[in-house]
């Protein structure tokens, strides 16, 4: 028993984080979990100055997670491009031999040998930091779960987008055969001169992914098609479902400081449409003016995060004339407010934290897809559960999003759409179940990380 816990004591696992956006919180969130689930394992999380200062320190960080700095690539005085994914290849062009500082750093505070390495799966260079200490590699895949399939195919799937412009549909992809090449990330479509490090580490997935000890997709196994999952495990040595949500050590259920909880109370089960885009994506101005002319057409009561720097692009007097009909915030508390009764259908860009919460609260979706994983998600969403719909064009229109809106609101052929909608809470909430798939999933994720 002695001999047992000292060797606990001594696993030191390092976490690498891809340092942007939405990809923190789910991280962090495994982690957490982790921190909780091995409280003698002690935990390095390796990220950037920037996605340190968002995370830490916090008063819900146990003490065997501990934060260190590596580069973010940027050199300095350079002034950054408009293009969103410079900062994504800067971070990746700096290899392997930035993120081994970080390991440095934290065996030189712990002084414990990192045992394991967890990392999101975006960080491929950690797998050559993990063979050159001879440990476990467990990457982390926080998108879509269905659009890890295109990456496997990369090189497949740019012969076919190039020779046969009329298949567009990507039947070849196991399990998946609604995807089009419409759907696909535009690193995956796009090869030749438009390579990037970002588009090569992608396309690397494919050789990288099955050297892991184990791949976790931060999802729920029972929504993802059969064919497919069966034909990711013949792929991985070994394949593990967590659960990604709720975050309830991240979002103070009190922060409510524009009121929607008070707003929404005031209206009926099932009508209000919430409108957002993510934090990432913005839409054009044109798009924003249809929005704001269909929601004020519609009449349907609306609850719309808008940053406010875009609220100038809205229609003039928009905001007076829709005073009762609608509330225009800057910010929500997403996954409360898509858990309020009143909400009836989420018109969103369907990052994958986003869909996740819809599909968790049994909220229809309208897709408005705009890059990365978000075409496949919209696809998966009109073409295999069915929970939702994509906005006509892909491009929101005044006539679009009212069809759509009165199609998930209130016609009678939206009904599947909504049943089908419940059904998946449902099943995500068993899913969810101590004695379910997962729980054990994340057993043997703890399994592993202790033992190695
Ligand atoms: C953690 O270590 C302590 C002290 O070494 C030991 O008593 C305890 O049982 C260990 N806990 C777990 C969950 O292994
Ligand atoms: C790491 O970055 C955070 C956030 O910017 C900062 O507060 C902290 O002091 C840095 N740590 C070290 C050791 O430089």
């Amino acid at each position: 028993m002695t001999i047992m816990s000292n060797s606990q004591q001594s696993k030191h696992v390092a976490v690498f984080a891809f340092p942007f956006g939405s990809h923190l919180m789910p991280l962090l969130n495994l982690v957490l979990k982790l921190a909780h689930a091995a409280p003698n394992c002690s935990f390095s999380f390796i990220g950037t100055d920037k996605s340190n200062a968002i995370l830490f320190p916090k008063p819900y960080i146990p003490k065997n997670i501990k934060a260190y700095n590596i580069s973010d690539g940027v050199p300095e005085g350079h002034v950054m491009s408009s293009n969103p994914i410079e900062k994504l290849n800067l971070f990746l062009s700096t290899g392997p031999e930035n993120l081994q500082k970080g390991i440095e750093l934290a065996v030189a505070e712990t002084k414990q040998r990192v045992t394991c390495i967890i990392a999101d799966a975006f960080v491929t260079d950690s797998l050559i930091v993990a063979k050159a200490l001879n440990v476990p590699w467990i990457p982390l895949w926080l998108p879509m779960s269905c659009s890890l399939s295109c990456h496997f195919y990369t090189n497949l799937i740019r012969e076919q987008y190039a020779n046969n412009a009329g298949n567009r549909n990507l039947d070849f992809l196991t399990g998946l055969p609604k995807l089009c090449v419409e759907d696909l990330p535009q690193v995956v479509a796009k090869g030749g001169e438009h390579e990037t490090p970002f588009s090569k580490t992608m396309a690397s997935l494919g050789t990288v992914l099955p050297q892991a000890k184990a791949v976790v997709i931060n999802f729920f196994e029972e929504l993802d098609p059969p064919l497919y999952v069966q034909h990711l495990r013949s792929i991985l040595q070994s394949l593990l479902y967590v659960v990604p949500l709720p975050f309830p050590l991240l979002l103070p259920s009190d922060t409510d400081k524009n009121g929607c909880f008070s707003w929404l109370n005031r209206h009926n089960a099932k009508t209000v449409a919430y409108v957002s885009f993510g934090t990432v994506a913005t839409p054009p101005p044109h798009e924003i003016v249809a929005v704001a002319e269909a929601l004020e057409e519609s009449g349907f009561p609306f609850l719309w995060s808008l940053k406010d720097n875009l609220k100038g692009l809205l229609p003039s007097g928009f905001l007076q004339r829709t005073g009762m009909l609608g509330k225009v915030v800057p910010w929500v508390p997403q996954s409360q407010v898509l858990a309020h009764d009143s909400v009836g259908v989420f018109v969103t860009h369907c990052g994958s934290n986003s869909v996740t919460e819809s599909i968790c609260n049994g909220v229809p979706m309208i897709c408005r897809p705009f890059f990365g994983d978000q075409g496949i998600s919209a696809r998966v969403i009109q073409n295999v559960w069915e929970n939702g719909v994509i906005i006509e064009g892909r491009v929101l229109s005044k006539n679009g999003l009212l069809q759509s809106l009165n199609l998930i609101l209130v016609q009678e052929e939206g009904k599947k759409i909504r049943e089908n909608a419940l059904n998946m809470k449902k099943t995500v909430q068993d899913a969810a179940r101590p004695e379910g798939k997962s729980a054990q999933d994340f057993k043997t994720l703890v399994e592993i990380i202790s033992e190695s």
